[in-house]
């Protein structure tokens, strides 16, 4: 049974056999097969036609004495600890090819951890109860992220306020479905996407933290985003005036962005994600996604036990190949999307605002959404 899905185990050597095997037992292959399967073999595509433009909310169209309104409201809100910060750090950045956790890249000295924790600090005055920050890592990045935030004394915040958790993995496999080993003759684990997000909250006790402490609502957003407004107060009131069970922030996408499509597919909330948006769909849903969203916890306790499907992703893996050779090929990846979850949601608003001073995404080296887009973005921004 193992040949089939190792085809190099015969030329192992005993001990590494046995290692394998232990490793090998711990794996649901039924439903790996599943996966493949479906995201693989025999793909759903989104049809053009079921996809609706989901209504918004333009910030613009709020007047300023009801934004104040909405922002004292979430501030008494957040003063009184209702509050919490959820980071999806567990992700690999390869596009970026920065080596080490994503938030570690810094712009003059100023890495992307550092950015998101000072908005926190204003939060430690009498006033205010603490915000409490729960990181989500992974893998491949956990332990360089915990002695990065040591090095950094917790950028000033109390380190008993910031709460560190892993994120799910599962094994990427070759076209013909076998495994992968690591050059270490591992079988290959990656981190399976940011959409197993609700089960690890549920899983770690990080969601039952929140609750005992009194946290009524979680805003969580994406390591990435050089301006991001953590803990935004316009967002925050809106989700508290509408008693929602998600609140998100969208952007009006440029032509080719890189951005889902928060919509209605078949008459269910979604987002459909950039890469599976049918052809002519970019130019027609105007409504993007950029990881900014506000989580009730009831609605976390609900999602933290669903079922989320997986996504297929190609991507360039090192692995060894039948000879015991280190290569790097294309291999399938399967990734779960944190908003499968929203179909959960009846209430559900979204914010939609201009993307100056809110959105500036570190994806790549160079280009579009790169180190230099986004380091024009902090200056002028007056963020460093
Ligand atoms: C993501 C969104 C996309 C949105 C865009 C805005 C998803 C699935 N897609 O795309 O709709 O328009 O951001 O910038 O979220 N992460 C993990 N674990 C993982 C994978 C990712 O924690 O296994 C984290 C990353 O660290 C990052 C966030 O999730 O903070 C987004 O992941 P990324 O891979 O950068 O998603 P994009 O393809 O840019």
């Amino acid at each position: 049974m193992i040949e089939k899905w190792i085809p190099q185990y015969d030329k192992l050597d005993a001990s590494d056999q046995q290692h394998l095997d232990e490793s090998f037992k711990t794996l649901d292959v039924d439903h790996i097969e599943k996966v493949y399967e479906e995201t693989y073999v025999n793909p759903t595509t989104v049809d053009m036609g079921k996809i609706e433009e989901i209504q918004y909310i333009s910030a613009d169209d709020i007047e300023d004495f009801q934004k104040e309104k909405l922002r004292e409201s979430a501030k008494a809100s957040i003063f009184k600890g209702e509050f919490a910060v959820l980071l999806m750090a567990g992700g690999q950045g390869t596009r970026l090819q920065h080596p080490g956790p994503k938030g570690t890249f810094s712009f003059d000295g100023v890495s992307l951890f550092e950015l998101q924790a000072r908005q926190l600090q204003k939060y430690m005055s009498e006033d205010s109860a603490p915000v409490h920050w729960y990181i989500m890592t992974s893998d491949i990045n956990h332990v360089e992220t915990l002695s990065f935030f040591e090095e950094n004394k917790y950028f000033d915040l109390p380190k008993d306020n910031i709460h560190f958790f892993k994120q799910e993995h599962f094994p990427p496999v070759k076209k013909d479905k076998t495994l992968l080993l690591t050059p270490e003759k591992e079988i290959m684990l990656t981190p399976n996407g940011n959409g197993g997000i609700f089960a690890s909250l549920y899983n770690s006790g990080m969601l039952e933290d929140m609750k005992r402490r009194g946290v009524k609502h979680v805003f969580m957003n994406n390591v990435d985003n050089a301006v991001v407004k953590v803990l935004d107060t316009l967002l925050a009131g809106l989700h508290l005036d509408n008693d929602n069970e998600v609140t998100s922030k969208s952007i009006a996408p440029k032509p080719g962005e890189s951005v889902g499509r928060l919509s209605l597919v078949d008459g269910v909330k979604a987002v459909v994600e950039y890469t599976e948006l049918p052809e002519g769909a970019d130019r027609r849903f105007l409504n993007g996604n950029i990881g900014i969203h506000i989580f009730s916890t009831d609605f976390l306790d609900t999602v933290g036990k669903a079922e989320m499907p997986y996504h297929l992703a190609l991507k360039k893996l090192d692995f060894l190949d039948i000879d015991l050779n280190v290569v790097k090929e294309e291999v399938l990846k399967f990734e779960k999307f944190y908003f499968d979850a929203f179909k959960y949601a009846e209430k559900h608003n979204t914010l939609q605002v201009d993307r100056k001073s809110e959105f500036s995404p570190l994806k790549n080296k160079e280009g579009k959404d790169s180190v230099e887009t986004a380091y024009q973005d902090l200056k002028s921004e007056g963020l460093i």
